[in-house]
């Protein structure tokens, strides 16, 4: 086979194989068999291997994925992907189509294009002279990442665009287009993100809460070949910038991005008038739970783009469309009975224990009532029918009682008035929601302090976690958290489950957490509201623990003033904990163990020696970070003498934007802050 041959072999290669991926995950409609499939693929693989100058960007062999990137590349949208207003309920959706009505002066119905909103994460593809150049994600609107490599191994994206097989076929797909930007939606179906978690499951890997976090998480990896194990597809549904494609109304674009070879939902229709649109949303909702993939309600657009055009934009928003979401999923089941969990703090959170339900895919047996006002106010009672709500991956939660079925001889829930687990006194402090227990040595409040101190944000000690936790107080080898220190090797491996190798790497992790700077020991000692941020600013205010101590047991001088509020975010109710702490003579003696068990008790120079351009910068977190937890970015940011802070306000600096970014960010580009992606925050810690 020569040069020339080889050319015209593979173009046919290609076209073919495109045509029968096409077939396969567009149209689901194989006219090959895997194995003829496959035989196809190597003939390429083969003709390619031979003549790797002839390997082109748009060929099927570049859709398995390539070396991992060290970072994604920034793309910048020619045009900015904006995002939806929602709306929750008909009202709401009525006045949207009242505001369009006004707006263009118009009496008569509009028209309206309505499309299932897929639950994944958007994106831009990018064809140039019908080649597909550059995928992005949209980023913060303006700039997203590159993640071409990625978008690639999506079977359902055309790496080119399907050509009119004769120049004047008015039926077939339009002319190539110089440019085209196809928006839409990364998407995992149900039944691989299932697959994918029991994979991930039986290779003890973190499974994914939702099909959306496991899309975005295919999509953001910095190695593509990890992208192309994970069953990723896409919807398209719009187009950013268009040079060569005469386009004039949402209808028409669904059509022509059919005809070009793009997965588009043949669940959209185009109607006249407001109730139309909400008779077809209900007809979405009552689909809802048979799709193979996950939806979280519709969206709907103004079908002409002439009115489009009129209606603009608003705060990053079109006037023209609205997401219009369903409420979140509810279930019915039994109330089997009602127990009460004692947290770190020793507040009891009464929880009802439920016949196992499937509420949105997952299974639910518990759902928290709150608290007690709240139980009251719902007067949830042992057997009662209940409705349970699962709103994303929020903690589930009981919303009501069909009174209607209710049994006569129920009787309402009473609050224990002892412990369950020390059996010592509750008391309910005036002015608080929470019923405490006051024990400081019951076991339930320890079993939870020492799974906080060892947990990542406070010593960081591996391996000690729920099931340790309960074995190490139920055995009484553990009072307080000082008695970790003194573990001995026969306690541990005397554990169940815990073979002498475990028992070592235990004791090790024990050993170096002791290194710890100041703040994280804070952080651990569980003091109330002093969480990482404030215990960092205390330890680099203070320097060391002697010095915190000092200042919450010396009595405030009225001239020198309370040394404590001296810093950031101390408030007179956080300074009360702080004193309140310190002032407890069992608290002193714990901290005089650490510090004979050898525990860090200053602060690490070089973590203030702090980088300019964090010294005292206040950084906010929004969206998803794909490389690393929004936890992980925070200390970043401390540990180079910056602030972490939870909203957006004049005092902050930066605003760091992952996926899915929400209010935060429109309130950082109102207030004029500085909007960072998560790249150029690498680039900073880096
Ligand atoms: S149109 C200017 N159509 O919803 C409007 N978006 O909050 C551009 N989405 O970021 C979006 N399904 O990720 C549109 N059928 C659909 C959609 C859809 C899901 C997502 C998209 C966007 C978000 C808007």
């Amino acid at each position: 086979m020569d040069l020339n041959e080889a050319g015209r072999e593979l173009r046919r290669l290609r076209q073919e194989l495109e045509r029968h991926n096409h077939l396969y995950y567009v149209r689901d409609a194989p006219e090959l068999s895997d194995a003829e499939y496959d035989q196809m693929f190597r003939l390429l693989n083969d003709i390619e291997a031979r003549f790797p100058n002839l390997v082109t960007p748009d060929s099927p062999s570049q859709r398995v994925g390539s070396t991992p990137a060290s970072q994604f590349a920034q793309v910048r949208h020619r045009t900015p992907m904006l995002s939806l207003q929602n709306a929750m309920n008909e009202d709401e959706v009525r006045a949207f189509d009242e505001r369009i009505r006004r707006f263009l002066g118009r009496t008569e119905e509009i028209e309206y294009v309505i499309e299932p909103k897929f639950d994944g994460l958007s994106a831009e593809l990018v064809y140039e002279n019908g080649v597909l150049s550059v995928g992005a994600t949209r980023g913060d609107g303006t700039t997203g990442e590159d993640v071409t490599a990625n978008l690639r191994t999506i079977r359902a994206i055309p790496l080119r665009l399907a050509a009119p097989a004769e120049p004047a076929d008015l039926f077939g797909p339009p002319p190539v287009p110089p440019l085209l930007e196809v928006r839409g939606e990364v998407y995992m179906p149900v039944a691989g993100f299932q697959q994918l978690n029991q994979q991930r499951e039986a290779r003890g890997e973190a499974v994914f809460a939702n099909p959306r976090n496991a899309a975005a998480g295919g999509l953001r990896q910095l190695d593509s070949r990890i992208s192309a194990a994970r069953p990723l597809h896409f919807f398209a549904y719009a187009t950013g910038a268009v040079d060569g494609l005469e386009l004039s109304s949402q209808w028409g674009l669904l059509a022509a991005l059919r005809k070009l070879g793009f997965p588009v939902t043949d669940l959209a229709r185009r109607v006249k008038g407001i109730e139309a649109v909400i008779r077809e949303y209900r007809r979405l909702g009552d689909l809802r739970e048979s799709l193979p993939f996950e939806i979280d309600g519709t969206v709907v657009k103004v079908d002409s783009f002439a009115d489009q055009r009129k209606l603009g934009e608003v705060s990053r928003s079109p006037r023209w469309a609205i997401a219009f979401k369903f409420p979140p999923r509810r279930e019915v089941t039994r109330v089997l009975r009602i127990v009460e969990q004692v947290g770190r703090t020793g507040v009891l959170t009464p929880v009802a224990e439920l016949q196992p339900v499937k509420v949105a895919g997952v299974m639910v047996a518990r759902a928290t009532l709150h608290n007690e006002d709240e139980l009251r106010r719902k007067d949830v009672r042992a057997g009662d029918l209940v409705e349970v709500q699962r709103a994303g991956d929020v903690i589930p939660e009981v919303v009501r009682v069909r009174l209607d079925s209710r049994s006569p001889d129920s009787t309402p829930y009473s609050m224990v008035t002892v412990c369950p687990s020390c059996h010592g006194p509750v008391v309910r402090e005036e002015g608080e929601t929470a019923r405490r227990c006051v024990n400081s040595s019951c076991p339930a409040q320890l079993r939870e302090h020492l799974i906080h101190f060892g947990s990542k944000r406070a010593m960081d000690i591996e391996h000690l976690g729920d099931r340790l936790a309960d074995q190490l107080v139920e055995r009484g080898l553990v009072k307080d958290v000082a008695d970790v220190f003194s573990l001995r090797f026969e306690d541990v491996a005397s554990l169940d489950r815990m073979a002498a190798r475990s028992a070592r790497n235990l004791l090790d992790a024990i050993e170096s957490s002791k290194t710890r700077p100041l703040a994280r020991l804070l952080t651990a000692l569980g003091i109330r509201h002093v969480g990482d941020v404030l215990a960092h600013a205390l330890a680099s205010r203070f320097m060391t623990m002697q010095a915190i101590e000092a200042a919450a047991t010396t009595s405030i001088i009225e001239e020198v003033g309370d040394p404590l509020a001296e810093v950031d975010d101390v408030g007179p109710v956080v300074a009360r904990c702080i004193r309140d702490w310190f002032g407890t003579e069992a608290n002193r003696s714990l901290l005089r163990r650490l510090e004979i068990a050898g525990l860090c008790m200053t602060h690490q120079k070089g973590e203030v020696e702090a980088d300019p351009r964090f010294a005292g910068k206040v950084f906010v977190f929004t969206g998803t970070l794909s490389t690393m937890t929004r936890e992980a970015a925070q200390a970043m940011v401390l540990a180079r003498g910056g602030k972490a802070a939870g909203s957006v306000s004049g005092k902050t600096d930066f605003v760091v934007s992952g996926i899915d970014a929400g209010s935060k960010l429109d309130k950082a580009r109102d207030l004029g802050v500085t909007v960072l992606t998560e790249d150029e925050f690498r680039e900073m810690v880096a």
